[in-house]
């Protein structure tokens, strides 16, 4: 039976995409990112990063270290939309 938990919300990941991807050769915590965009989205991975390190833990067997955890890049000052749009300097 196919497991289709959603391990990663933002970007609609299921657990079934993580473990095919981990049993694929994608066995450390950047290369899952970059196949499976997971961290990426809204939350930039506070909800979901943890999951998907347990589940790689589980599988691989070896211990991600904490130093691999992806960093947030929130924009230094918040910018509105119209102010992108205008044409203004
Ligand atoms: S739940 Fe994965 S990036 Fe938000």
């Amino acid at each position: 039976m196919k497991n289709k938990a959603i391990v990663c919300r933002c970007e609609d990941i299921t657990l079934e995409d993580v473990e095919k991807a981990i049993d694929e050769g994608y066995t450390d915590l950047e290369e899952l990112r970059k196949k499976l965009r997971i961290g990426m989205g809204p939350c930039q991975g506070r909800v979901c990063i943890q999951i998907i390190m347990k589940i790689l833990e589980k599988k691989t067997g070896k211990k991600v270290s904490r130093r691999d955890l992806p960093t947030s890049r929130p924009p230094i000052v918040p910018v509105s939309l119209g102010t992108l749009a205008s044409d203004e300097k």
